[in-house]
């Protein structure tokens, strides 16, 4: 694969900021768009626009058969059993809060437990407070331990059968680490448990198959693998979809309407009220189009590539601590507390030289609290970026040692 090559299909990478070639490393936060992409939502507009499943003229058909088109799509790749399986959202945290308040409300009461982990995304975790609080479920949360991996023995020790849902991040937007959700989904399973993998960092970085992870609900965003943002997906198992009461009410998701009462379409219309993002829909099917011409199992390759030369390359510069697994396969980015400099300093001085990185808490408060950090400093990569990249990035870093120290 000629990743140098491939970054000519992102129009974006090619300007200068402050005066240097960009060097985004801020993948894990948003990712760029080929312009297959931008051109698939440009052609929607400038052809094909209109509402979808409401009329039966071209436009609308046409417009019909691109969105259920891209359900097909995702369903696909993420091997989902049927496409009614595939929700369109507006993003993982749409996706978190629909079963939050849908399948929560439907089937918790006190005494249930919600059971998620110490390094979840504030996504993943408010909307379980949430749900606890009007339920009068607990929320419990597996602990992390110091090299960022989950305490598997706290895990058997908190799985009792109270447990009615384990919740937990696939690969950890703050460590990189991959936690085993394959095992923790079937142990769930084992104690009558259902279980809902936030994928928001995983899929389209590594594969991702439902049917093998064996989950009830997974979710990810589209624009953090190449498709615009405000389209995301929920995936759910049709069997507990089938229990789930709605969430949204509105056009497009009842069955039959009194002017006292309703009756609901089957999943996944029953969890898609109103005008969907159509042109999202078609946005990320195209971006999906796009990564499995390349090779989901090429971009964990190279990811796998960038993270050991950035591991290898910070870790030799004196003061900067690396966060996370030092050792085994991590997600595509590295987070580092640097002893010199507050992270939004080393966010700063980074981006004068043109390069993009994301400092602060990650949207992971107790995460850094846990690691005793006010917050740290994030490079993560995609397909696009370069072993030279990260060659720059440690240059730069280096010369903030000398500036702040
Ligand atoms: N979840 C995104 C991040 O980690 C916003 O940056």
């Amino acid at each position: 694969m000629d990743w140098h090559r491939l970054r000519e299909d992102f129009p974006i990478l090619h300007q200068e900021v402050n005066g240097h070639p960009l060097i985004y490393l801020d993948s894990a936060a948003s990712s760029q768009k080929p312009r297959c992409v931008i051109d698939a939502i440009t052609r929607y507009y400038e052809r094909d626009n209109a509402n979808v499943h409401r009329a039966l003229h071209a436009l609308s058909m046409r417009a019909t058969d691109a969105f259920e088109a891209a359900r097909r799509t995702v369903a696909r790749f993420i091997s989902a059993v049927t496409e009614n399986e595939i929700i369109f959202t507006r993003g993982t945290t749409e996706s978190v809060n629909l079963v939050a308040y849908a399948w929560c409300g439907a089937h918790l009461k006190p005494g249930d437990v919600i059971l998620t982990t110490g390094m979840e995304h504030h996504s993943d975790l408010v909307p379980w407070q949430f749900a606890a609080r009007s339920t009068g479920a607990t929320l419990k949360h597996i602990p992390v331990l110091d090299d960022g991996s989950l305490d598997q023995e706290a895990f058997e020790r908190l799985l009792t059968p109270q447990v009615k849902l384990l919740a937990l991040v696939h690969i950890s937007n703050s460590l990189g680490t991959i936690n085993p959700v394959r095992e923790m989904c079937a142990k769930a399973r084992a104690v009558g448990a259902i279980s809902f993998v936030d994928a928001a960092q995983s899929t389209g970085h590594i594969p991702v198959n439902v049917q093998e992870i064996g989950c009830d609900f997974l979710a990810f965003s589209g624009h953090k693998i190449c498709a615009p943002t405000g389209i995301g997906v929920l995936y759910g198992r049709m069997a507990v979809l089938e229990k789930m009461p709605p969430w949204h009410g509105g056009g497009e998701m009842i069955l039959n309407v009194t002017l006292d009462s309703c009756t609901y379409k089957a999943p996944p219309a029953r969890f898609e009220a109103g005008t969907p993002d159509i042109a999202g829909a078609i946005g990320l099917a195209s971006a999906i189009d796009y990564l499995e011409a390349i090779g989901v199992s090429h971009i964990e390759q190279h990811g796998l590539e960038l993270t050991s030369h950035a591991l290898e390359k910070l870790g030799c510069i004196e003061g900067l601590r690396i966060l996370g697994p030092a050792t085994g396969p991590r997600g595509s980015l590295v987070s580092f507390h640097c002893d010199f400099a507050h992270p939004h300093d080393i966010v700063e001085w980074a981006n004068t030289h043109g390069i993009a990185l994301r400092g602060g808490h990650h949207c992971t408060q107790p995460l850094m609290k846990r690691f005793k950090v006010p917050g740290s400093t994030r490079a993560s990569f995609y397909l696009y970026n370069t072993p030279q990249e990260i060659d720059q990035l440690a240059e730069v870093l280096d010369s903030a040692r000398k500036f702040f120290s």
